[in-house]
Parts: structure tokens; C-alpha cells; sequence
């Protein structure tokens, strides 16, 4: 079935408030997260992106507004737990989330309070490590892994509790450049198996890797599209410090000097199509 996940009118404030409801970290967001979307969440510092994502995996409890899981209001402590299993969380630092000893241990650890058999857990670490490419890592000691291999170890933890969206808050912002492919290329392929990615980012080239793009600022939502709409919209792009990638930008600039470029073209394939008509 899945899970599909809506936030109505949601408003957030940090205990105790004392500020004025237009301070607040959460302010009246409404969305809906579907099953099988890989979304990227951009936003400048204190935008409110990770207060967001604490939301959406049932660690806050709105101010204000509601969330709903496939339809259904989310109220009780019970329906939060249950939330917590759904929705994973990788963070920024692979080194705070670590909790055991060596891989295997690490892995297990979340799956023993989920009451998971024996036998059952041992084939979930094999399928999980070989997801993130880390077969033959059981009794590896994790400080002695590379920070992606780290993270790569947090998301097969994370992948063991069978979740159905992944929340990723800046989780390559400390990584080199070949861990922070890695874990990329890993969005992508738990994308394609189904599984609901939101990536929260301040790289613009990361988001536009995602289907949908949500811009955040000072705690709203400024800009909700999916990737097709991007070329339409390159001016707003613009206006909120994006760095678009050189194929939108491109577009903009031959429809400024007067080219007849489409302004249908909703992806880079349309766009090279386009300009060989006009050769
Ligand atoms: N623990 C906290 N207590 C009080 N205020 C907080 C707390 N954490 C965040 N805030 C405030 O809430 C607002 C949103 O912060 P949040 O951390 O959600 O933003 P962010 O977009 O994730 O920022 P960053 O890019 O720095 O991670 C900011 O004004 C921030 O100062
Ligand atoms: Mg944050």
C-alpha cells in the first residue's frame, strides 16, 4: 500500500515559543508527499528544512495543522512510532550515526526493537548490505569505514526496518566527492525500487537530480514543482538563488535573444531535439 504522506496547514514552533507566529520555524505548509517520489527540499539556512523533516517522520508534533498518513490523521503517540518506522532519517554526520561495534551489530540494532526472528534478521542484513554495497562488511568495525561508507552503513540500518520513504538531511554535505556519489547514485536506485526519497539540500545540482523540487524560505514553501515545469519556470528558479543547471539556463537565454525555442521543452532531450529543427 505504501505511504502517502500529507501535512494540512502545518505551523512549528520550538518549546518555549516566544516569538511572533511570523518567527516560527514551520509556517502554515501544506503538502503531500506520494509513495515512490524522489523530492529534493531546498532551502537557505534556518529555512526550516530539517524542522520539516522532523515533521514528516513523527520526531514533532505540529503546532499547528494536521498530518495525515494515507488519508488517515496522525494523533496518537502510537500512530507516531509507527510513523517513525515508516519514515527513515539519514543525517548529516556519519559519525553520529553510528551505535555499535562492527556492521552487523549496527545494522541489527534498529530491526531488535521492531521484535524482527533471528533467522529473519540475518537475511535482511545480507539483502540490505548487498543494496548498499557493502557485502562482506559484516565484522568491520565502523570508525574504520570511509565517511560514504558510513552513511552507506546508516542507510542499510535504516533500509533493514523495511521503510517505505527516506529523508536524507544534508547526509552528503560531509562526504568527498566519491562518497557523495555514492550515496547519489544510491537515492536513485532506492527510488527506482519503490521507495519515497526526499532529499534535503543546499546543492542546487543534487535537487535538480530529484523529480520535484520544493523551495523553502523563512519557513514556507515558495516554490513546489515537478522537474518537466523547470524550463517554464527558470525565472523563479532565478529569483530564489538556485543555481539552474546549464540546460534550463541555456533555454532562457536563446528564448531571450529571440531564438523560436518551444516553451514546451520540459527536458534536456526536447531541448537538443528543438535546437537541431532550428539549424
Ligand atoms: N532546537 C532548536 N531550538 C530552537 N530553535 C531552533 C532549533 N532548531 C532550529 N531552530 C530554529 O528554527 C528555524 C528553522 O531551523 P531548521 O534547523 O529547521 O532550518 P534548516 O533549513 O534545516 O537550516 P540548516 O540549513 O542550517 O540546516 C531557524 O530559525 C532555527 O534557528
Ligand atoms: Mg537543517
Amino acid at each position: 500500500m505504501g505511504t502517502d504522506i500529507t501535512l494540512q496547514n502545518v505551523w512549528f514552533h520550538y518549546y518555549p515559543n516566544t516569538q511572533a507566529k511570523e518567527n516560527w520555524a514551520v509556517k502554515d505548509v501544506s503538502l503531500t508527499f506520494s509513495q515512490g517520489e524522489y523530492i529534493s527540499i531546498i532551502g537557505s539556512n534556518g529555512s526550516g528544512k530539517s524542522s520539516l523533516a522532523c515533521l514528516l517522520n513523527g520526531l514533532f508534533i505540529p503546532s499547528e495543522g494536521k498530518l495525515f498518513i494515507n488519508g488517515t490523521a496522525i494523533d496518537s503517540d502510537q500512530d507516531r512510532w509507527e510513523m517513525k518506522r515508516r519514515v527513515g532519517m539519514i543525517f548529516q554526520n556519519p559519525d553520529n550515526q553510528i551505535v555499535a561495534p562492527s556492521v552487523l551489530d549496527d545494522i541489527a540494532f534498529g530491526m531488535e526493537n521492531l521484535g524482527v526472528t533471528r533467522e529473519d534478521m540475518q537475511i535482511r542484513i545480507q539483502q540490505v548490505l548487498q543494496q548498499v554495497g557493502l557485502t562482506g562488511f559484516e565484522k568491520k568495525e565502523p570508525h574504520h569505514l570511509s565517511g560514504g561508507q558510513k552513511q552507506r552503513l546508516a542507510i542499510a540500518g535504516i533500509l533493514a526496518m523495511q521503510p517505505d520513504v527516506i529523508l536524507f538531511d544534508e547526509s552528503t554535505s560531509m562526504l568527498d566527492p566519491d562518497g557523495r556519489n555514492s550515496i547519489l547514485q544510491l537515492m536513485s536506485e532506492l527510488h527506482d525500487v519503490g521507495i519515497t526519497v526526499i532529499h534535503i539540500t543546499h546543492q542546487a545540482s543534487e535537487a535538480f537530480r530529484a523529480d520535484r523540487i520544493i523551495v523553502l524560505h523563512q519557513g514556507s514553501v515558495m516554490l513546489d514543482l515537478p522537474k518537466k515545469s523547470l524550463y517554464a519556470n527558470a525565472a523563479q528558479l532565478d529569483q530564489w538563488g538556485l543555481d539552474v543547471p546549464l540546460s534550463i539556463q541555456l533555454h532562457q537565454a536563446l528564448r531571450k535573444k529571440g531564438w523560436q525555442v518551444s516553451d514546451k521543452v520540459e527536458s534536456e532531450e526536447q531541448l537538443v531535439s528543438e535546437l537541431w529543427t532550428l539549424m
